[in-house]
């Protein structure tokens, strides 16, 4: 069976959500408990399927994976016996690529299938690849696209600039160096909420790591990491999406369980374009239902820049608005799949490079459409929620990856929505 989402266009959002813990401070902390000699629980883990691949993935190597409740986990990696990650699992999903890092801290070797993940043309990770060598630790591509990483003896703390600033590369290298042979010092690391995030969970373990959140990370190696309970912070980038969705439909949504601050760079796009923001402790209300909304330009830099995993939802937003908006996407090569499901319902877009070309104000229509990857997903959501008509939006897998309950989200916020499942022949059965 398959599954569609289906979506009737027209209803302001109106109402309360709860944002729910970060995918990917979890695709992150989760690999990282390889790293401790003791069992630790982690709390606010979000109940999306890259959560249940990651924690299946180390159940596969032999970790005790087990959901205490519906956001927290407890992971003892004590029982794990193998430094081998190559099965379909380790290949379905970007993240898995932290078992390298993870594993070269506690085994000094990894063999471990390259990732998987959303399609933004090339991924490499010549970064993460050329901060291992500086550890230690060499690698080669084996047999069945396998990286085999591995050091003589434990690896060694180094002084490593990375060429662009990559959150997989700044990750990956915290994870092999904070139980390295002395310092270890990353520059021009990645600042992402879920760096600072991740750091903070092994300082908890015992490791000694500052400047996460800045682009020098100082790492000073340690022998022991003890277990530990940690709660993962509010996703950054499911409330960006839900703040948009509430603009795209001119409503007003309170949006809670966030840290504000890590929606700065949303919140002032959305503030230039005339919605009104209030911000709270843990909390923001986002305002669209007094004036018109007016057109804006954005360009995705890395944090505290505008995250480029909204990029795709803040485009839908702008096919709503009157006027020329362009979109700049300066992290990823290729992010403008979404695109042609956006002109199937009437978008006037013109990708040009790493330009989109945004001619909005003409009202969507209702279509046939598909998630190309996980936000695009939420951009196709956004999109139908504003459509005139009711949409269908296949490939929904992808939204599951990072959303956590999220056709009970919007509903609750008034969203004509549903999921129904649908067989090859296209009969559709809610
Ligand atoms: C992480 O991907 C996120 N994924 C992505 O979110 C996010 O778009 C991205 O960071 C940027 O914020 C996870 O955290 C699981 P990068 P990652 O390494 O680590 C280049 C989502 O929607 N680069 O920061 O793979 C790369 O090509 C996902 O949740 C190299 O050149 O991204 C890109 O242009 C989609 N060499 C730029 O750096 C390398 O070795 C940023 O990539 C590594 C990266």
């Amino acid at each position: 069976m398959l599954e569609k989402l289906v979506i009737k266009g027209g209803n302001r959002l109106m109402g309360e959500v709860s944002i729910s813990g970060a995918k990917n401070a979890a695709v992150a902390i989760i690999p990282a408990v390889i790293l401790c000699d003791e069992p630790c629980t982690i709390e606010n883990i979000p109940n999306i399927s890259d959560v249940s691949l990651i924690g299946r993935i180390l159940q596969e190597m032999g970790a005790v994976v087990k959901r205490v409740n519906k956001s927290t986990l407890y992971i003892d990696p004590t029982k794990i016996y193998t430094s081998t990650a190559v099965s379909e699992s380790v290949r379905g999903m970007r993240a898995s690529y932290y078992l390298l890092g993870a594993l070269l801290g506690r085994f000094h070797k990894a063999y471990v299938a390259l990732p998987g993940g959303c399609n933004f043309g090339t991924r490499p990770i010549d970064q993460h690849l050329k901060g291992f060598a500086a550890l230690g630790a060499d690698h080669r591509l084996v047999e069945r696209a396998i990286i085999d990483a591995q050091s003589p003896n434990r690896l060694m703390g180094a002084h490593i600039y990375l060429d662009v600033v990559s959150v997989g590369a700044t990750i990956n290298l915290m994870l092999a160096a904070v139980k390295a042979e002395g310092t270890t010092i990353i520059e021009n690391a990645a600042k992402e909420p879920h760096i600072v995030d991740l750091a903070n969970f092994l300082n908890t373990m015992g490791a000694n790591i500052r400047g996460a959140g800045t682009d020098v990370i100082k790492i000073r190696g340690v022998d022991h990491l003890h277990g530990t309970t940690y709660s993962i912070i509010p996703d950054q980038i499911e409330a960006g999406t839900y703040m948009v969705a509430a603009a795209a439909t001119r409503g007003r949504v309170i949006i809670k369980n966030i840290t504000p601050k890590h929606l700065d760079s949303i919140s002032a796009k959305l503030r230039e374009m005339g919605v009104e923001i209030d911000e709270y402790d843990e909390a923001l209300i986002v305002d669209a239902t007094k004036k018109p909304l007016c057109r804006c330009n954005i360009k995705t830099m890395p944090h505290p820049g505008f995250p480029t995993d909204c990029q795709p939802q803040f485009a839908a937003l702008l096919t709503t608005v009157n006027g020329t908006s362009i979109v700049n996407e300066n992290v990823w090569d290729n992010r403008y799949q979404y695109v042609s499901e956006l002109i199937r319902m009437g978008a006037h877009i013109s990708v040009e490079g790493r330009l989109a070309i945004i001619e909005g104000g003409t009202e969507l229509v209702a279509a046939p459409v598909k998630a190309t990857d996980l936000r695009a997903g939420a951009a196709m959501i956004i999109a139908a929620l504003c459509a005139n008509g009711t949409t269908e939006i296949s490939n929904i897998g992808y939204i599951e990856r990072g959303y956590e309950e999220v056709v009970d989200k919007f509903r609750a916020l008034g969203a004509d929505i549903k999921k129904v499942y649908y067989s090859e022949d296209t009969s559709i059965r809610a």
